[in-house]
């Protein structure tokens, strides 16, 4: 409805699919029409730890992902873009970290913040390049309680 406050949810994951996730989620909460601000909510899920350490070894770093370091890293960088863009245009930012199944707690994340729209990649990280879903946008979109934006790669 017009004029009412959205909520709408961006899931990171660092990759350069979900950054174009993150332009069009803060083009979209930027884009209101009545006085009520919207809010953007930007959800980073920790994996396996199997997934993270591979990803520091690809960028050549050794940190240990179980000491928090490495961690720190991917989610410093998986949030740079949304950060900067949501201070650059003004939009309520709302960061959640959390760790598990990625689609199982985007899904759960989405029903407790009773989230309107959810953004995703359609692809992310993952090395298997794929035709056009990966495994998590396709359970999102199977499963999600609201309308899911899916940004190209
Ligand atoms: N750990 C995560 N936390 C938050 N969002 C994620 C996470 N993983 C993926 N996403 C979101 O889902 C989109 C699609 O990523 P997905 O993981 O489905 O594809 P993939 O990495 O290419 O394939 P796969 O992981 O199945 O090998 C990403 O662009 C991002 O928006
Ligand atoms: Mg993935």
């Amino acid at each position: 409805m017009l004029g009412v406050r959205r909520k709408i949810m961006v899931a990171v994951d660092g990759s350069a699919v979900s950054d174009k996730a993150v332009y069009e989620a803060v083009w979209l909460a930027c884009s209101q029409a009545g006085k009520f601000k919207n809010k953007l909510f930007a959800v980073f899920v920790k994996g396996d730890q199997v997934q993270a350490a591979d990803e520091l070894f690809a960028r050549g770093q050794s940190a240990q992902v179980e000491d928090g370091d490495g961690w720190q890293q991917i989610i410093d960088d998986a949030f740079l873009v949304v950060r900067k863009l949501a201070a650059e245009k003004e939009v309520a930012l709302e960061i959640l970290i959390v760790e598990g199944d990625p689609a199982t707690l985007i899904i759960h994340l989405a029903k407790k913040h009773d989230i309107d729209l959810l953004v995703i990649g359609s692809t992310g990280k993952g090395a298997m390049k794929r035709a056009f879903l990966g495994s998590v946008s396709a359970k999102v979109i199977e499963r999600a309680p609201c309308g899911v934006y899916v940004v190209r790669a």
